[in-house]
Order: structure tokens, then sequence, then C-alpha cells
């Protein structure tokens, strides 16, 4: 269970006699090196104290939504965003009753819906009640939701009111086995991975500048996936108002010269480079020492522009070319058509094609959907959060490049 040393578990405790194995749960991963957090449903609370939960993960237990002092700390927001995994053992009818819903009535139904982290269910509950074809009906409606959720179990066997059937919780041992499985797509360990993120910015004067509409959000989405792969990440961010995701090293660049002497500097035991920065094509061929003024009876400027460096295609005809070059094609017509091009006139291995014409994905969006085009492949993803999408984009790409 080498995979769980460091990652961050939020165990979610709902109201159930299983929740007794919990604590063991919570040992079994510590254990495991991974640190825990946990969050009590008050249905939880009746069957094993906070306490017993605090001293095993040796970190305070939160159990309200509306804490002033925990806002203040680990907040609802923080503690969603902090989790690699949220598991919940047990889920109790009711929990999955009210995820399936959509709820977001107590803490954990709201870090289900607030967090980007993996997520795990761990259904207990009596057999009657899981078999119950309202319980099914929920279990099957989450499946379509989240179909990145993961089920573990329910198990078979005696249970707790003395009835025999599907229910039971999964033992201890055999979740912190399953929660460990979750990190085991840790296809890029070892691999140093280099993204380019944002726009850039071309000056004209000191206080001006051409640039474009990008957030940086699905570079430093990328950038998270990669590095939760277990790869070594520089991430080479333009101008953007974003925090450097966990475990990631990064790069601050304004212009596309800066941004491509930044990116050539990494090259050498590169293993993946991906462009998802919407560098600028042309800059001002002058750069004005002193602020442009507007003269008396002026009525237009001619500014003359020159070609930036394409950093993609410098980085894909390099010497030391990293072993898979990623370019995205960010098109507003001939999506498919305009991809391939940029496949063959930058000598990349892929291009990731999304439609930034849309006003529902792409530039500044939290979600996108995007076709990664290969020299005979088209598969396409989303729509999706840009998380999703970096998430898959990494698999894929680490399939790929293992074979
Ligand atoms: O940042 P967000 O708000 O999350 O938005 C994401 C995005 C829309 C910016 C992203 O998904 C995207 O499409 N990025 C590429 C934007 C772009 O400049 O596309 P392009 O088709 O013009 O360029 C093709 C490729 O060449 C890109 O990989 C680009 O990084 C690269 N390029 C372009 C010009 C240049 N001088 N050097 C380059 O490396």
């Amino acid at each position: 269970m080498q995979t769980l040393t460091r990652k961050r578990i939020l165990v979610g405790i709902t109201g159930g006699i299983a929740a007794y194995k919990s604590a063991e749960l919570v040992r079994e991963l510590v254990r495991a090196g991974a640190d825990v957090r946990v969050v009590m449903t008050p249905a939880a609370k009746e069957f094993i104290t906070p306490l017993t939960l605090q001293a095993l993960s040796g970190n305070p237990v939160h159990h309200t939504l509306l804490d002033e002092a925990a806002e203040m700390g680990m907040g609802h927001i923080e503690l969603a965003r902090w989790a690699d995994l949220l598991l919940v053992a047990p889920a109790s009818a009711d929990f999955i009753a009210r995820l399936a819903a959509g709820m977001g009535n107590d803490l954990l139904t709201t870090l289900f819906l607030a967090t980007q982290a993996k997520l795990a269910l761990a259904p207990a509950m009596n057999e009657k009640m899981w078999l119950n074809a309202s319980t099914q009906a929920n279990v099957q409606q989450l499946q379509q939701r989240f179909p990145d959720l993961a089920w573990f179990g329910p198990d078979a066997g005696q249970q707790a009111c003395g009835d025999v059937g599907p229910g039971r919780m999964l033992e201890p041992v055999g979740l912190a086995q399953l929660a460990a499985s979750c990190f085991e797509q840790n296809v890029l360990t070892g691999r140093k991975v280099v993204i380019t993120a944002g726009p850039t910015r071309e000056a004209i004067d000191p206080v001006r500048y051409l640039s474009n509409h990008s957030s940086g959000k699905m570079g430093f989405a990328l950038a998270a996936a990669a590095a939760e792969a277990g790869a070594a990440v520089t991430l080479i961010a333009g101008p953007v108002n974003l925090p450097t995701p966990d475990r990631v090293d990064r790069l601050d660049v304004v212009s596309a010269r800066e941004m491509h002497e930044a990116a050539m500097a990494q090259l050498g035991a590169v293993d993946l480079f991906i462009g998802t920065a919407a560098v600028a094509d042309f800059r001002p061929d002058t750069l004005a020492d002193q602020k442009l003024k507007k003269q008396d009876g002026q009525s237009g400027m001619t500014l003359t522009l020159v070609q930036n460096p394409d950093i993609i295609a410098s980085v894909a005809k390099a010497e030391q070319r990293p072993t898979s070059v990623v370019a995205f094609a960010a098109e507003t017509q001939n999506l498919l058509e305009y991809a391939r091009r940029k496949l063959d006139r930058k000598a990349v291995d892929w291009v990731v094609a999304n439609d930034v014409s849309r006003q529902d994905i792409g530039f500044g969006q939290d979600h996108n959907e995007v076709v990664l085009v290969g020299k005979d492949s088209e598969r396409p993803f989303g729509p999706a959060s840009k998380h999703q999408v970096a998430r898959w984009l990494i698999e894929q790409l680490s399939a790929s490049f293992h074979a």
C-alpha cells in the first residue's frame, strides 16, 4: 500500500452500526502513511465518538458545516481542496439518497459536491434496505452521474441485525487496499512533465500589452493531474491569477519569448511536454520606452507586429526532444481538420483540439470538451470539468507513452 504514502484522505462517516469499523479503517490508512482527516454526520456520532477518531487520525474531526472556528482554519472549501480522496465508509442508505438528490445539507454532502478529489463510497446497510428499489435507483443514478465514483462493496454475509445478504461494509483492511488502488494509476512516477499554461503578454509600451483571455485553468488542472499521477512537474505559467497546484514547480513568465526560453531550458530529460498556453503569435516590433501619447488630431495608430517563436514546434524539433510532445489547438471552426494540420506542422505527437467559439467551454471556463487527435486516432472526451478532462488526458497520454 505504498501508494497511500502522503496521500490526503478524507474519511466520511455516516450513521450506521458499521461506523465502529471506521476507527479501524482510519488506523489502517494512517499506518499506510496517509494523512487522514475525518468528517462525521450527526447520525455517525450516535455510533462512535469524534474523540476516538481524532485520536486515531491525529487531526481534529469535522462535523458541522457552519463552524466559525473551522471556517477560519480548515473550512469546508479548504477541506474539499485538501483531499486526494474522499472515502465515505460507511455510506448509509440515507446518505446515498441525499447524494442522489444532489443535496448539500450537511458538511459531508457539501464536500462531496465541492471536491475535485477522487470519490469512493463503501455502502453499509441492512440487506433489504440495500436491495430496496429506491436505494438501487439512487445507486444507478449516482453511477450515471459520477462515472468515476468508486463503489467499495457492499459485501454479502451475516449482518449485525442477524439477516444474511448483501449490504455489509467491507472489512477495513480491504477498504484500505481499495483506497490504495485508487492511486495505482501513478503512471507517471519517476517521469518529468513540463506544461505551459495561461496567456502571454506582449508589451507595446510600459503600460500596454497585447494578450488574450486564457485563464490558465486548463494548464493548471493538467499540472495537478500529472503531479497526482506521480510525475515531477514543472509548470511554466504566463500571467494568471491561480494558486500553484500542490507538488508542482512553477516558473512565472510574461512574454512568449520568456516562455520560449524557459521551455527550452527545461529540455534534457523531459518525458512529456504539454503546451496549453495561449501564446501570442506576434509581438510589437518595437517596445516604446515611455507611454505612447495620443497626439492632437490623431485618428488612428498602426502597430507593426513580428512573429514570436513557436514554442511547441521548437520543443518538438529540438535535439533533446521530450519523448512525447502535446499541443493544444484552440479553434473556432473546422476543429479536427485544423488540429490535424497543427499535428503535422508542429511535428508533435498529439493535439488536444478544443472549440473556443463556445461560451460554455474553453477560455476562462471551468469546463472543456476535447478531442485527443493522434496520427491515426481521434478520441473525444467531455464536456466535463477541466480537472476531469486533465485526468483523462494524463491517463490517455501516459498509456500511449508507456506503449
Ligand atoms: O487557459 P484557459 O482559460 O483554461 O483556456 C484553455 C485554453 C483554451 C487556452 C486551452 O485549452 C487551449 O486551447 N490552449 C491552446 C491555445 C492556443 O494558443 O492555441 P493555438 O491553436 O493558437 O496554438 C497551438 C499550439 O501551439 C498550442 O499548444 C500553443 O501552446 C502552441 N503555440 C502557439 C504559438 C506559439 N508562438 N507557440 C506555441 O507554443
